[in-house]
């Protein structure tokens, strides 16, 4: 396992090897760093991989030099994976890997109902990033005899595609989204001893 400089004057520790869609985040057991402070680390590595994916693959290719589509068909398609599809996709690997800590991009309406809130944690979590714009959820909770520190934050409509895709989307449950609304969130699980 590679070493990181232990952020305190304690030897280091390490507590939660994590890796999100091929970036690696080493954290040791220093001092001072709080659950909510891995929950918002890993947040910020799983946006800035989608965003990177979606700017740099999806829009450049689609958009800009008309190469290839994207579509949630990416098979049939001979397409590229949807931006939501490939977070999906790395979440499942992460949680094959780690049976610690977990994360998954859910809504409160879905288009794939796989993506629906399983715990109250979850639906209120989902619940409150849609009415207080800019303020992400923490909470903890017990599932089975684990209990865990849950973070939720809002995943909003950036781009007139989301908007289209999702109100046109078959599966759709809702069909009144509008630009900056809020259509669902990214949830982090980290175990955590009572
Ligand atoms: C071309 C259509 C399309 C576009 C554009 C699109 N999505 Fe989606 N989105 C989907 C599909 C299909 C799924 C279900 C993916 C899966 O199988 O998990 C999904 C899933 C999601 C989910 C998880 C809950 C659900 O509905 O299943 C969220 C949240 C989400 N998208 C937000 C966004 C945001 C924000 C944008 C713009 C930055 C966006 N989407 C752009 C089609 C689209």
């Amino acid at each position: 396992m590679p070493s990181m400089p232990s952020l305190s004057s304690k030897p280091a520790k390490p507590l939660t090897l994590a890796c999100a869609a091929g970036a690696m985040v080493l954290l040791t057991g220093a001092k001072g760093l709080e659950p909510k402070d891995v929950a918002d680390m890993l947040h910020a590595v799983m946006s800035a991989d989608r965003t990177v994916y979606t700017k740099q693959v999806v829009n450049r290719l689609t958009l800009k030099e008309k190469v290839i589509t994207a579509s949630e068909h990416f098979e049939d398609n001979k397409a590229l994976p949807l931006p939501a599809q490939m977070f999906r996709f790395g979440a499942e690997l992460a949680a094959e890997q780690s049976k610690k800590f977990s994360y998954s991009l859910l809504s409160l309406w879905p288009v794939n109902k796989q993506n629906a809130p399983r715990t109250d944690a979850e639906k209120k979590g989902l619940e409150f990033v849609a009415a207080n714009k800019g303020q992400n959820f923490y909470t903890e909770e017990k599932l089975g005899n684990q209990r865990y520190f849950t973070a939720v934050y809002a995943d909003t409509a950036v781009a007139q595609a989301c908007v289209t895709c999702h109100n046109d989307h078959k599966d759709s449950p809702r069909r009144d989204f509008k630009m900056n609304d809020v259509l669902g969130g990214v949830v982090i699980r980290i175990p955590i001893t009572e």
